[in-house]
């Protein structure tokens, strides 16, 4: 494969056995060490590094020019290998053993100064890298991720393969899709003050394609969204992609579960026990404060009404008779914490919304401001409860239950960390049994939470098609999550087939019809012609690759990403058009001038 006209062999391909052979190589200078007699440097293509080394013995001139090479200069070298004397081996790269006395350099490119070094690990400002994403992407480590970001794509491929999936391409000029957030929209100039929305994924299409008899389709797909970005999120993003006819909802957890097998096998030699966990969404919740729980370590959330009931703690019983909840979490290990460690970890959650926190820590005894509102059997029990052993803290939120689940799932992730509680495993949960729809205050109405195609469950069907008055909270959907670590990397639902039932939930949700129509008709009339029973999911890629890899930052697994604020630093992308361009498409911009930037 690497044999051409510049080389015979890749530079991380040398090794003990190659002993006297000449050979072939070109690629960067990645280091390079002068000890004046000798120059040492080190070669690298994508194959990886080897160690090549100028000797006056060898040839003078050649020695002489390689007093020129810098940092990423391309060159191309023939010379003899040889075994390192003893003591200069380097075990830490596969080529150590050997180096190269080189007989012939060619220099093929010259290099600027290096905007910042790439040969070592040392911290560069994200800005800067995604500048010169390019020299970036030399170093070692990103090489590395993309190169598992490829494996991941290859392991699925063959997988769905085998299994007779078609990948099946969806176009990207479409109509809005219903995962519920901005669009990104596309003028049309053919179709005056007209827009196409980029696909949040290809949800309706691969819809469309099961009623269209391909059965088994997947696509490793890029979705686009205008949302508020975090560190797990990007306004263009990669989905694997699934649909199926003909299943119910272990049909596709089963299928999923062997694609992960199959994922974690190739890329990390790791055995993923399968069947992978299942918990119901209401489960998650109580136990852990929210949907995408880290399983990976204990602390989980205790209910403590009944013993703050107990107490003469204001408020605590306030938040109970005002129909909240007072919850619990264990403090491992943080009983030694000082005042203003509390009261730094009572900022924490104030913070995060709740209005204070109550601590008791347990040493010999118990030690808290709040002690005199308990009775000495009600704390005991409460320690009990939550595992508390001397040396930790006991740590509760009273507060309507949205607010006691928020802050204390983010607590509990904060002291694990800190704690070091968090095992170097990989832990899997499916989130099942989601409720299908959530009242949205702001609107007034209930809306559906993974999307109005999704079904509900086969006892919740019978009570909607039924003549009595149904309870929409109460509605539990074949909706599930899959979550890796406390990241949520896929989900997905069973569809609703039938267009009577899918015109029902419309109803129920009052969409009017004319807006279902308008947005999802063509759904709906396909649906008219014999659709099948069908269900599916989306993996999200990059944080699949994110997790696998241990990036800290999805922009580690993604060639080029955009900053946190939808920029792309190389291209300058999004940018300001021509006048003429603008006019093609009838558009006039009605922008402060302090508001067109690059930025
Ligand atoms: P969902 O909206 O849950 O489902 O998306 C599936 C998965 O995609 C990933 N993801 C993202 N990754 C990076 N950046 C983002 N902005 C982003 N948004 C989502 C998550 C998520 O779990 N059509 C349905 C799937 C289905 O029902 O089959 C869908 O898109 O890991
Ligand atoms: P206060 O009665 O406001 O002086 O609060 C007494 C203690 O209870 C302080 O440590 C507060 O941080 C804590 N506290 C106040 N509000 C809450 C709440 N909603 N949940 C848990 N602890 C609280």
């Amino acid at each position: 494969m690497y044999r051409n006209i510049y080389r015979n062999t890749g530079c991380g391909q040398i090794d003990l056995s190659h002993t006297g052979a000449e050979v072939a190589m070109c690629g960067w200078i990645f280091r390079s060490r002068d000890h004046g007699g000798l120059v040492f440097c080190d070669l690298r293509d994508t194959t990886g590094v080897a160690q090549i080394v100028f000797s006056p013995d060898y040839s003078e001139e050649i020695h002489k020019m390689a007093h020129q090479l810098r940092a990423e200069y391309v060159v191309a070298i023939k010379g003899d290998v040889c075994v390192r004397p003893e003591g200069t081996e380097n075990p830490d790269i596969p080529t150590g053993s050997v180096e190269v006395y080189v007989k012939q350099l060619d220099i093929l490119n010259r290099s600027e100064p290096l905007p910042f070094q790439i040969d070592q690990d040392i911290e560069v400002s994200e800005t800067h890298r995604l500048k010169y994403r390019y020299l970036d992407l030399r170093r070692p480590q990103m090489l590395k991720n993309i190169t598992t970001r490829h494996q991941t794509c290859k392991a699925v491929r063959d997988y769905l393969d085998e299994l007779g999936f078609l990948d099946i391409e969806t176009p990207v000029l479409t109509k809005s899709t219903p995962e519920g957030a901005r669009d990104y929209l596309v003028p049309s100039r053919m179709a005056p003050g007209c827009f196409y929305a980029l696909p949040q994924s290809p949800q309706l299409f691969k819809q469309l394609m099961m009623v269209a008899g391909m059965e088994r389709y997947y696509q490793i797909v890029r979705c686009f969204r205008d949302e508020d970005l975090r560190a797990d999120r990007q306004p263009e993003f990669t989905q694997i992609d699934i649909e199926m006819s003909f299943v119910d909802v272990n049909d596709v957890i089963n299928l999923v579960e062997g694609l992960i097998e199959r994922v974690f096998w190739r890329i990390k030699k790791e055995d993923v026990p399968t069947p992978i966990e299942r918990l119901s969404y209401g489960g998650a919740m109580e136990r852990f404060g929210n949907d995408k729980p880290d399983m990976r370590f204990q602390l989980e959330l205790k209910d403590m009404a009944d013993l703050a009931d107990k107490s003469t703690f204001k408020v605590f019983l306030d938040a109970l008779s005002s129909g909240g909840r007072v919850k619990g979490l264990l403090g491992k290990g943080m009983a030694g914490f000082s005042r203003r460690e509390t009261d730094l970890l009572t900022a924490e959650a104030q913070s995060l919304g709740a209005k204070g926190l109550a601590w008791i820590k347990v040493k010999d005894g118990f030690e808290s401001p709040i002690l005199k509102f308990f009775p000495e059997d009600v704390v005991r029990q409460m320690a009990e409860r939550l595992q508390a052993a001397p040396g930790d803290m006991m740590l509760f939120v009273a507060d309507k239950e949205k607010v006691v689940n928020d802050v204390l799932s983010r607590m509990r992730l904060d002291i694990a960390k800190k704690q070091n509680l968090i095992p170097s495993t990989d832990k899997f949960v499916w989130i099942t049994d989601f409720p299908s729809f959530e009242w949205n205050e702001e609107d007034a109405r209930f809306q559906a939470i993974h999307h109005p195609f999704t079904s509900p469950t086969d006892e919740d069907i019978k009570l909607i098609m039924g003549a009595g008055k149904v309870d929409l909270s109460k509605l539990k959907s074949k909706a599930y999550d899959l979550v890796l670590n406390g990241s949520e990397i896929g989900g997905g639902s069973i569809r609703i087939h039938r267009p009577e039932l899918q015109k029902k939930i419309f109803e129920l949700i009052g969409l009017p019809e004319g807006e279902a129509e308008e947005r999802f008709g063509f759904l709906l009339d396909a649906l008219k012609y014999g659709a099948p029973p069908h269900g599916g999911l989306a993996i999200g890629l990059d944080r699949l690759v994110m997790l696998m890899t241990g990036a800290q930052s999805i922009r580690d697994v993604i060639a080029f990403p955009k900053t946190q604020k939808g920029a792309c630093l190389l291209s300058g992308a999004p940018s300001q058009v021509d006048k003429k361009q603008l006019r093609e498409l009838y558009i006039r911009l009605n922008v402060p001038d302090e508001g067109l930037t690059t930025g």
